[in-house]
């Protein structure tokens, strides 16, 4: 798969499928991030790599899933993520908010590695940061970012694009069908292409 395949192939996906993720996959994924864009390469995140069934249980309650549809995009049981990438920032390396660039760019190369490999993931930041703090023991001098939920995909959900004169915030909304297939509405090309000049 190259990588343009991945990046539209990939979807959030809250929906996983019973089979574990080799810790080495998690490493590998890391590997890559780690080497990734950083604001004057200051490089301030760390990442907890977390397969263990003990402290995934205990990470799960800690994350909100699909607030447009709640709760509704909630995994169902047996369908949780079976591998967790959590995201910290040291605060000491930090250039102003620069960080935040960091983490984006981190979390879509792990995504972008996940979908190639298989997997399905899912981006977390409505999350208890302090019981994932201190349930992963993590010190005082990193602060807990992200979540990115894993694991091996139980839906694939689609990609809907809008058409160039759907603007505004009322369409942007995903939403499921009565089957549960979950769809992604996306602003089409027109509307966010602009060739050489604003408007062309
Ligand atoms: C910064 C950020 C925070 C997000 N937080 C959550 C979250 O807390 N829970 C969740 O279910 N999805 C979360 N998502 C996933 C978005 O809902 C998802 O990207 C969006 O609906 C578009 O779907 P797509 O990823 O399939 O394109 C987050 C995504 C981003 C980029």
């Amino acid at each position: 798969m190259d990588v343009s395949q991945a990046a539209r192939q990939r979807r959030s996906v809250r929906s996983f499928g019973p089979q574990e993720v080799p810790a080495g996959l998690l490493e590998e994924f890391i590997d890559a991030a780690r080497g990734g864009p950083s604001a004057a390469n200051r490089q301030p995140l760390e990442y907890v790599a977390v397969t263990d069934p003990g402290v995934r249980a205990e990470i799960y309650p800690c994350l909100k899933w699909a607030a447009y549809i709640a709760p509704h995009g909630d995994p169902q049981p047996g369908h949780e993520p079976t591998a967790y990438i959590v995201v910290l920032r040291r605060a000491d390396y930090e250039l102003g908010g620069m960080a935040l660039y960091d983490v984006g760019a981190a979390l879509q190369t792990i995504m972008l590695l996940a979908v190639a490999k298989g997997l399905g993931s899912c981006w977390i930041k409505s999350v208890n940061y302090p019981k994932v703090a201190g349930i992963l023991q993590v010190p005082k001098s990193l602060e807990v970012d992200s979540v990115l939920a894993l694991g091996y995909p139980g839906e694939f959900p689609s990609q809907v694009d809008l058409k160039p004169e759907d603007a505004g915030l009322e369409v942007i909304k995903y939403w499921r069908d009565e089957e549960g297939r979950h769809f992604v509405p996306k602003r089409a090309l027109a509307a966010v292409l602009h060739k050489d000049r604003y408007g062309g």
